[in-house]
């Protein structure tokens, strides 16, 4: 109701009603009430996201959050407005989240657009480095925000037609931001650090791999990934923080990583942060050729690793976050 001057709205009594008016009008945002008659909100959420993903939904709960953050992950909640909430958070809430519907609708009829034309990943590179080139043109953002939510629109685009990849920079920007908040790391070093994270694997664009194991060459090909990725990004001009996080994640505590390999404390930190997620997002969802671990093996598994891979410090950060979910 609060809305009303600025948006059409429909308002529904149950998820049920809901799910009938989101089918017949041509809806944009949905703000979402988890406690509701009939049916629950999270399978409201759900049929909602199953029947049109692009729908952005905004959930308004009187008792903490989704059952999992992972379970918002899944299902790409825009955010979360906890009651009693005031009306000028709900309503730049829904402003920024048409503006990433928006934006959402340019990137991908681009993407699809470049697809169409790019029957290489080599042209698909070039173009999306040409894109970034443009993109002031194209969007207009405040610096300091602006960019996370359009690299959030770009990456999960560029995953959507890989079951494997499919989320992924979505879940290292989650497990990154358990240790950021872990460390205590300002706002500001934590908006950089999701960018960071959304983007650290955006080189693979360009790079052409079958699922699977590599062989030699493609392993080679493969670990020019962080390099081509910072020189794909490098039209934005990204805080060197940024970049560093996208250039060395690779980089292993005992020198053995690539592309320089680097040791220990030489790693910046967002690098060594998003190497643990990362790691930890790869195992847990496993592989063609190598079955998902469970939260207890995976953890074992990075310990087990502490010291010559990851930074054993955040690590036990990360651990201690991951245990309390
Ligand atoms: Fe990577």
């Amino acid at each position: 109701m609060i809305l009303k001057p600025s948006f059409n709205i429909f308002t529904s009594e149950d998820g049920r009603e809901a799910l009938q008016v989101i089918k017949n009008k041509n809806i944009d945002v949905v703000t979402l009430d988890l406690k509701m008659p009939v049916m629950p909100g999270e399978e409201v959420l759900k049929q909602i996201k199953d029947y049109d993903p692009t729908i952005e939904v905004v959930i308004i709960t009187g008792y903490g959050t989704l059952k999992s953050a992972v379970e918002a992950i899944k299902y790409n909640v825009f955010d979360y407005i906890l009651k009693p909430f005031n009306v000028s958070d709900i309503l730049s809430t829904v402003k920024r989240c048409l503006e990433r519907r928006e934006m959402s609708f340019r990137v991908k009829a681009f993407l699809t657009e470049i697809e169409k034309e790019s029957k290489s990943p080599l042209k698909m590179y070039k173009h999306i480095s040409h894109f970034l080139n443009k993109l002031d043109e194209f969007y207009h953002p405040a610096k300091s925000e602006g960019y996370l939510e359009f690299v959030k629109v770009l990456t999960s685009t560029l995953e959507t037609n890989d079951t494997y990849t499919k989320g992924h920079s979505e879940r290292v920007n989650y497990y990154a931001t358990l240790i950021a908040e872990g460390l205590g790391l300002s706002q500001v070093d934590t908006r950089d650090l999701q960018t960071s994270a959304y983007l650290h694997d955006i080189g693979k664009v360009g790079i052409s791999v079958n699922n699977g194991s590599l062989d030699e060459n493609e392993l080679t090909e493969m670990r020019k990934h962080p390099l081509k990725g910072v020189k794909m990004v490098s039209p934005l001009k990204l805080p060197h923080e940024v970049i560093g996080g996208i250039k060395y994640h690779h980089e292993r505590m005992d020198g053995e990583g690539y592309p320089e390999g680097l040791k220990g404390d030489q790693i910046p930190l967002f690098a060594r942060i998003i190497a643990i997620a990362d790691c930890y997002d790869a195992i847990t969802v496993g592989r063609p050729n190598k079955a998902a671990m469970s939260k207890n093996e995976a953890l074992l598994e990075l310990k087990r690793n502490a010291d010559s891979q990851f930074d054993k410090e955040l690590l036990d950060i990360f651990a201690k976050a991951l245990r309390k979910k």
